[in-house]
């Protein structure tokens, strides 16, 4: 196949969106619009991205600093025609440009596919449309070749019943698409260089122009405001949904599930509803995921339940583990297989052995925690003493009592039992009993003060 270069349209203002960041910068699923339009294209291998950005300074190449693709400025935005010359200098003739656009963050690779297929000459990709207001149309001579496209603003009271519109997303030539942009004017309703114009150009010189559909309508749809930008969501949202369910992933509801990333799914998994995904999930076989949890970037291990309002976050948790409701796993932590994390237990940067147990209103930071320990409701290490943090180690079967502060550095030893209401602050002896508290007594005759006369 011809080598492929693809520009990414990018300049434009989103005036419509009333935001200081510019539109292509919009997340959707998670990630900017344009940066779909990257990943996208960079599936189909092409020599060399270009992205032409303008409005909103050097937020855009700034944030897609990750990728190696061109970044050109488009410096003042006199159209989609100017926008494509900014990139030309970078392209070699002897490949094909593929033209996308950054405000349009779901064309498939399928679909563009489907246009390096279409043959030689200029590819268009259309869609028929039941309201083709706002777009140019695509005018037919009567053989029913394709002869030009006309913008709506340029376009004859006929010329505006066509329904079949241009995406603007084209594959061409790439040395004929330098000829025809350098020949293009902007002497149209809107004093712009349109891209669209060079249809008729490569009609005059008798190359053949394919028409291509997309495989689904959602694929050219455009953002311009935040209307659309939320109903593309859930149109993506519904597609994430239906591949999670033809894999056998069960959805309490599919309307109600957001995957902001990746999500890899075993067999046997369910997922009830308000669930919100990150980065990169995976879920084992039989792992069942309870309403309202928001996970990222984890992997949780077969058999596990997460009941209802669990957060976890850049963390790994093993198979055979009861999670929540309302536990909450911040970076660093690792749960081995069997441990119980129970409500309103916090952990960080910690490892829980296991088969260990937290059950209720625990903070576990900067800890090891060894297999089999049992750790009593509030228990908290103090892994900080307002300058560094240290490390509380737990080793295997220790019993932690009810509201015990571990103040670390500390190490409880194997199978060593902590007295509740004990503040630990130096390490204690393995199969021992270790308490901090001070004598229980009883002050006889005590009364409750009462309330004096105003
Ligand atoms: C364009 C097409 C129209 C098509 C429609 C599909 C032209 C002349 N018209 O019209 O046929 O039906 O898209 O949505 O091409 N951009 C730049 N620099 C510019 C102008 C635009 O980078 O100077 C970028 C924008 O960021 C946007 C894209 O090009 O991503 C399209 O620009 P827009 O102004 O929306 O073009 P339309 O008038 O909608
Ligand atoms: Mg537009």
């Amino acid at each position: 196949m011809t080598k492929l270069n693809v520009v990414i349209l990018a300049a434009g203002k989103g005036t419509r969106m009333f935001s200081d960041k510019p539109k292509v910068l919009h997340a959707l699923a998670g990630k900017p619009l344009v940066q779909h339009v990257l990943d996208t294209a960079n599936i189909l291998n092409p020599q060399q991205i270009c992205v032409v950005y303008g409005h909103g300074g050097e937020a855009v190449p700034l944030a897609m600093s990750g990728y190696d693709g061109k970044f050109v400025i488009q410096q003042p935005q006199l159209g989609t025609g100017h926008a494509l010359q900014q990139a030309m200098p970078f392209l070699s003739d002897d490949s094909l440009t593929l033209v996308l656009y950054g405000d349009v963050p779901l064309i498939q690779h399928k679909t563009l596919h489907t246009m390096q297929k279409a043959g030689d000459g200029l590819v268009l990709l259309t869609v028929h449309l039941d309201n083709p207001s706002g777009y140019g149309r695509i005018v037919r001579g009567q053989d029913n070749d394709v002869q030009s496209i006309v913008e709506q603003k340029d376009a004859s009271p006929e010329q505006l019943e066509i329904t079949e519109v241009n995406t603007g997303i084209m594959l061409a030539p790439t040395a004929k698409l330098r000829e025809w942009l350098s020949k293009l004017g902007n002497n149209n309703a809107q004093g712009e260089y349109y891209l669209t114009d060079i249809v008729a150009m490569a009609v005059e010189q008798s190359v053949t122009v394919h028409t291509v559909q997309p495989a689904h309508r959602w694929e050219v749809e455009g953002i311009n405001n935040k209307t659309q930008l939320a109903t593309l969501e859930r149109i993506w949202q519904q597609e994430i949904a239906g591949k999670l369910m033809t894999q056998g992933v069960t959805l309490a509801d599919p309307a109600r599930l957001d995957v902001r990333g990746e999500i890899i799914c075993g067999r046997d998994v369910e997922i009830d509803v308000g669930c919100i995904f990150e980065g990169k999930v995976t879920l084992a076989d039989n792992v069942k995921i309870g309403a309202y949890s928001v996970i990222r970037n984890a992997t949780i291990g077969s058999g596990t339940l997460i009941a209802p309002y669990t957060h976890i976050d850049n963390s790994e948790v093993g198979p055979n583990c009861h999670l929540g409701p309302y536990a909450r796993l911040r970076p660093g932590t690792k749960v081995a297989e069997e441990a119980h994390i129970g409500n309103f237990v916090e952990i960080k940067n910690s490892e829980i052995g296991k088969g260990s147990k937290a059950n209720h209103l625990t903070y576990i930071g900067d800890s090891t925690v060894g297999c089999r320990v049992n750790i009593g409701a509030g228990t908290i290490t103090c892994n900080y003493d307002g300058a560094n943090k240290h490390r509380t180690i737990i080793e295997d079967e220790a019993f932690i009592g009810s509201d015990t502060q571990l103040v670390a550095p500390v190490t409880v030893g194997k199978g060593a039992t902590i007295g509740a209401g004990s503040t630990i602050t130096k390490d204690t002896p393995a199969g021992e009993l270790t308490l901090s508290r001070s004598k229980q007594i009883t002050v006889a005759g005590w009364q409750r003060p009462v309330k004096g006369k105003k």
